[in-house]
């Protein structure tokens, strides 16, 4: 068998007994939205270190557990933390917990994280709703033998973000008052990140937000059929465009204090899926 399938399995196999219910919806969590938990109805937590071969973020504020609980009534797996490519982990790890969390029942991806911002009408605090990606830049996690298991070898990505999903955030914003930017979100490889000139590229590539997440989460879950949404948190302006020089505390800053909108959204998001 696949090894990398194999792998999936095995952690599925290691926990299937601790999963209280088949989640709906999988929510992964970005920088700032830790705490997302805290407003649901939660009925079990698996830690990452009891998951057999699970990888494990190394990055400070990425604490890692699944969260089982329920969003008014919406079944929800939420990841607080996940691992990103910069860490050194294959990207077949990466989106190993994507896989996970379909295998636990779940059909619908919610990928929120933090990014810089592009576009100029954008200010920080802004939220993006991903109406497409450019994935160019980051490896892609469906390289080597297909998983014929999963999906398809050539899936189609004419369409990643569900419409209806879009619908449901686009109303779920404009009822509560919350501003809601829609764009293209770039995924980079990071850690470093951009130098101005980069940003320029991508400007003129019509990116309007770009981060270090996201995108190969979402080629795995496309290639499983999933319906996938994202809300990207604009936690500064990109590089070049901000006067200040970029620093991993902003935007963990900046995530904490768009929590309270985020979640609200996020929250009536889910309840209307
Ligand atoms: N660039 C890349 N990733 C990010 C940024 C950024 O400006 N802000 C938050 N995550």
């Amino acid at each position: 068998m696949n090894s990398v399938y194999e792998k999936v399995l095995g952690c599925y196999e290691s926990i299937k007994d601790k999963i209280p219910f088949t989640p709906k919806v999988a929510l992964v969590l970005g920088s700032g939205l830790g705490n997302y938990a805290d407003t649901m109805d939660v009925k079990a937590e698996i830690d990452y270190h009891d998951i057999k071969d699970f990888p494990i973020s190394t990055v400070p504020g990425h604490a890692g557990k699944f969260i089982f609980g329920y969003v008014d009534k919406v079944p929800v797996v939420c990841m607080k933390g996940r691992v990103h490519f910069y860490e050194g982990y294959p990207i077949s790890d990466v989106v190993l917990p994507t896989r996970l969390m379909k295998m636990m029942g779940a059909e619908i991806l919610f990928l929120t994280n933090a990014s810089g911002g592009l576009n100029p009408e954008y200010k920080a605090g802004d939220f993006m709703m991903l109406t497409d990606h450019i994935s160019i830049f980051a490896p892609n996690p469906l390289i080597g033998q297909n998983i014929d298991e999963l999906g398809t070898r050539f899936p189609d990505m004419s369409q990643v973000y569900d419409l209806d999903l879009q619908e449901k955030i686009r109303k779920a914003a404009k009822d509560n008052d919350i501003k809601l930017q829609e764009g293209i979100y770039c995924q980079l490889t990071g850690p470093s990140f951009e130098s101005p000139a980069e940003i320029k590229l991508l400007g003129k590539l019509a990116v309007d937000t770009v981060g270090m997440s996201t995108v190969v989460e979402a080629i795995a879950a496309n290639h499983m059929g999933m319906k996938i949404c994202g809300i990207s948190c604009v936690c500064n302006l990109a590089a070049g465009i901000s006067e200040t020089p970029l620093t991993h505390e902003e935007v963990q800053e900046a995530g904490k204090a768009a929590a309270p909108l985020f979640t609200k959204l996020i929250t009536e998001s889910i309840k209307s899926f």
